[in-house]
């Protein structure tokens, strides 16, 4: 299996899922879409996650990002056991999770990590954009639950890339200043981003945040 790279088309594939039978693609559709997997169903960390995911549907939506979970478990788990994430992270699974009992996507996503973890997956996220290529991927080890406000912060970034010809430096946060692409001449600046800019080299040259306040 060869490791899918930054760039590559995201593999498509139809499986059950708690929304019914899904085709990746097709299910992604014109937007942008965030593929998690975590290591088992009615684990504790898990639980955290998939709640909080379902309390950010809001902030995804508005970036018009689909998000859709995987693990190994069986569909009649998953129900069972978001009645439990319900019940405990006080919300409501509003997403699909994925039941990859057969390991078909796992596999196809490099999920599995045997010498990490030799039952389920890791926690891999993909960040997909509308061309269906990955845009990030982060892998993280089953012990440690993820920084979704990090996931929606990349997200930000990745479109104002995507849709302003912006970079965004260390420890950006939605708000702060970017950076103007190196593809971006100074003559085009104007029209670009009429905030104004700062050259503090001619290769470093920053601008305020376009939409923003
Ligand atoms: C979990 O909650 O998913 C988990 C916690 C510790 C180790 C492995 C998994």
């Amino acid at each position: 299996m060869k490791a899918l790279r930054l760039g590559d088309i995201a593999p498509n594939f139809t499986a059950r899922s708690t929304e019914g039978e899904i085709n990746f693609h097709e299910w992604l559709g014109d937007g942008w879409g965030v593929l998690f997997s975590h290591p088992a169903d009615y684990t504790p960390v898990c639980t955290t996650e998939l709640g909080t995911v379902a309390k950010y549907k809001p902030e995804f939506d508005k970036r018009n990002v689909k998000v859709i979970a995987l693990s190994v478990d069986g569909l009649t788990s998953h129900y069972d056991w978001i009645k439990d994430i319900n019940e405990t992270q006080h919300t409501k699974v509003n997403f699909p999770i994925i039941a990859d009992e057969d390991r078909k996507v796992a596999n196809l996503y490099d999920m599995l990590h045997p010498n990490s973890d030799d039952k389920g997956t890791v926690r891999s996220v993909f960040i997909i954009g509308p061309d269906k290529k990955i845009k990030l991927t982060i892998t993280y080890p089953a012990s440690t639950g993820r920084n979704f406000d990090e996931i929606l912060r990349v997200i930000d970034s990745l479109q104002l890339t995507a849709y302003q010809k912006l970079a965004t430096p260390a420890n950006w946060n939605n708000g702060d200043d970017c950076v103007v692409l190196p593809s971006v001449t100074n003559e085009e600046i104007p029209g670009l981003f009429p905030k104004g800019y700062t050259e503090i080299k001619p290769y470093l040259r920053i601008t305020p945040q376009p939409n923003w306040n």
